[in-house]
């Protein structure tokens, strides 16, 4: 299913894709994660709304769960978007949901930002940080935040061994690429791919590490959902 919206009908140089069709297991509730409520709304509003608002964003496409289409269109027409311009199903992996909006995107297109309704708290700072690098020669970039905890590698129950941690980072969203670049990744074989820059590496590519946002945190508990709400409020 795909779905067209009003919008603006302007494509621009940047467009923002939500993936927002994960079931949501982990949380553990009766309808997908991006339509938990929070603050009130559904979670996916408030990404939608941040990066309707954001001046680096021209246009936004949304990866809906399936049979969630309508209620996601209903939810951009109610927020008064005006960068959204289409709602697609979303795929059965992340990746696949990725390929299904990027078929939206505009030949046009110099710049496609990435990013998980899962962390709602998506501001212009990361992504004026992660737009950066792209006029610099990198092909993507990826917010990232230190490994404070020790990391232990686990066989059969048991520690095999510490990890060193000093050259290891978590890789937040949003990410951005070159238009062109995660055209040409998401061609190839997606299996495994928990984010879009481990497309890009693996083609061989360079990807940028810029500074990530503890807000960015990714609900994937109903913990994590209490957290963030509070991070929301505090704001
Ligand atoms: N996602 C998606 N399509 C999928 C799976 C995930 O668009 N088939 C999106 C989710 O909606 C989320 C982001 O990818 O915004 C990160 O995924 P995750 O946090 O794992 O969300 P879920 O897959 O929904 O959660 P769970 O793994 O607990 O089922
Ligand atoms: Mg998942």
């Amino acid at each position: 299913m795909r779905e067209t919206l009003g919008g603006s009908g302007v494509a621009g140089a940047t467009w923002a894709l939500v993936v927002a069709a994960g079931s949501g297991e982990r949380l553990g509730i009766d309808r997908p994660k991006a339509f938990a409520v929070l603050g009130g709304r559904p979670l996916l509003a408030e990404s939608l709304d941040r990066l309707d608002r954001c001046p680096w964003v021209d246009a936004i496409v949304v990866a809906a769960p399936v049979g969630w289409e309508e209620p996601a269109i209903l939810l951009s027409e109610e927020l008064a978007t005006t960068k959204v311009v289409s709602c697609v199903s979303g795929g059965a992996t992340r990746a696949d949901s990725v390929r299904a909006a990027f078929v939206e995107v505009s030949d046009e297109a110099l710049v496609v930002l990435v990013h998980d309704a899962a962390r709602p708290l998506v501001d212009d700072g990361v992504i004026e940080r992660v737009l950066e690098p792209l006029s610099r020669g990198f092909d993507g970039a990826v917010p990232t935040l230190p490994v404070d905890d020790t990391l232990k590698r686990v066989e059969d129950g048991r520690v095999a061994e510490t990890v060193p941690r000093e050259r290891l980072v978590r890789a937040q969203t949003p990410q951005a690429f070159l238009a062109p670049v995660l055209r040409h990744a998401l061609e190839g074989d997606v299996s495994g791919a928990t984010d879009c820059a481990s497309l890009v590496e693996r083609a061989g590519l360079r990807v940028a590490v810029v500074e990530g946002d503890p807000r960015l945190l990714k609900v994937t508990t109903p913990a994590d959902l209490a957290l963030v709400e509070a991070l929301a409020r505090s704001s």
